[in-house]
């Protein structure tokens, strides 16, 4: 049989080495040590000289790494490994208590916990950022029409600022995502031991205090196993960049010379070597293709726990490479779109020619007979027969004239100028939650107070 002190083969280590990536918890795992630390001391397991000791010596590994001055080796396996080691060297044999109660299991679990805690809480605030930014630009654009599309057939005319709103609202609901993952990483791992628990009786409740948590998990087995929280962090994190990759496309778009509806920032945008006239939406194009990426996380981890027998495996180890590049790429995104649309020049004449074209105000013509008695079907004719005379005759629907009109409906009178006239059919959709100026002027002040909400919570 082989022996465990056996060297180990260099192709194992570059496989079980997770070093590469996890150095990057290195702040929650010293954060973690210290209140283990104090946790020991509580327990009677550590004097307070020997848990002060620790915990200055944690301190200097940490500012060692946070100067670039630790040196990591070939042996340390991960991060927790590293940082143990050189605490050993800092304070001599007294680092080698500090792993009393604890196993790297727990330990890594409550890492992770802490890590996706803190970047939950960012992409929350990315996120308010960018809400802001859109409402900002929905309440200076709150009265330039523009087509609204279905299939991408212009449909019907919409107010730009009603239009950025619906990505405001997307993105509050990928805000309240992030606050239930806060909430799925509030239980604490740590003191679950390897699976099974500890033969020390911890006090886990003020340690969950000490690092920000609710409470401890309410089962070792499960806590030591557990990876839901990056999951929903994944899920929350693809869902945004999903809804970026959204606004990007739509950019990218409006972009053409063919809408002609925005124009990117000069200094956001690239030119073309050969051909001076152009300047490509980039970061519009890009954000459009980051989505994958952060969904690849997600089904990456999906397939990781997929059938993963309890409690812990090395498996899990796999968690943090998907998460890390998740999370880098998605602040990226939410950073660069914030900006992007900050120095985007939206061309608000063009946009409104587009939406001059009075065809799609049949429905209005419609209904207004149907409000004025007459039953829908037959509104539903005579409206298909004023269409089919504008079309044939190259004219709107605002062109024609009072008597071809009254030959059809005595209703089509003076209304229906007014209807058809400057703004009088966008004016028309206020139900709430439509593009009417009064319905956008309530929607752009319940946005006001969701972004306050948002805001105000920690
Ligand atoms: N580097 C490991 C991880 O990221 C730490 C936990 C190791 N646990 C163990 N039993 N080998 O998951």
């Amino acid at each position: 049989m082989a022996r465990i002190d056996e060297p180990q083969d260099p192709l194992f280590q570059a496989i079980n080495t997770s070093l590469g990536f996890d150095r990057r918890l290195w702040r929650e795992d010293i954060r973690g040590s210290i209140a283990h630390a104090r946790g020991l001391e509580r327990a009677g397991v550590l004097d307070a000289a020997e848990r002060d000791r620790l915990i200055s010596g944690l301190e200097a590994v940490g500012a060692e790494i946070e100067s670039r001055e630790f040196d990591f080796e070939r042996g340390d396996e991960d991060i927790h490994m590293a940082i143990e080691r050189r605490l050993t060297e800092l304070v001599g044999p007294l680092g080698g208590k500090l792993h009393t109660a604890r196993s790297r299991n727990d330990q890594v679990a409550t890492d992770v916990a802490l890590h996706v805690r803190g970047r939950a809480t960012e992409a929350r605030l990315l996120i308010a950022s960018l809400m802001e930014r859109l409402l900002e630009l929905a309440t200076e654009h709150d009265s330039d029409p523009l087509p609204g599309y279905t299939h991408l057939q212009r449909a019907q005319p919409v107010y730009l600022g009603h239009h950025l709103l619906a990505y405001f609202w997307m993105l509050r609901r990928d805000a309240r995502r992030f606050e239930q993952v806060l909430e799925a990483a509030e239980e604490m791992p740590l003191g679950s031991g390897a699976l099974a628990g500890l033969n020390f009786e911890l006090d886990r409740e003020t340690t969950a205090e000490e690092l920000g948590f609710a409470r401890p998990a309410p089962n070792s087995i499960d806590a030591v196993s557990n990876r839901d929280f990056v999951l929903d962090f994944l899920y929350a994190a693809s869902a945004c960049a999903t809804h970026l990759s959204r606004i990007g496309a739509e950019i990218v778009l409006w972009s053409s010379s063919e809408f002609g509806f925005c124009e990117p920032d000069p200094g956001f945008s690239s030119g073309s070597s050969i051909m001076p006239q152009k300047k490509n939406p980039d970061a519009a194009e890009l954000l459009r293709a980051k989505a994958p990426r952060i969904t690849a996380s997600l089904t990456t981890l999906l397939g990781v726990t997929h059938a993963l027998p309890l409690a812990y495996s090395k498996d899990l180890q796999e968690d943090k490479p998907a998460l890390f590049a998740a999370a880098d790429e998605l602040e990226l995104a939410l950073r660069v779109a914030e900006r992007m649309l900050r120095g985007l020049r939206f061309d608000t004449e063009r946009m409104a020619s587009a939406a001059a074209d009075d065809l799609p105000a049949a429905t209005d013509v419609a209904d207004m007979l149907v409000e004025r008695g007459m039953p829908f079907r037959e509104a539903h004719g005579i409206v298909g027969d004023l269409v089919r005379l504008a079309v044939e005759t190259g004219r709107g629907l605002a062109e024609l004239t009072p008597d071809e009109l009254a030959e059809r409906s005595e209703l089509l009178d003076e209304r229906y100028f007014e209807l058809l006239g400057d703004r009088g059919w966008l004016e028309s959709k206020r139900s709430p939650g439509g593009t009417s100026s009064a319905a956008l002027a309530a929607q752009i002040d319940r946005a006001t107070a969701a972004l306050g909400e948002l805001r105000s919570e920690p």
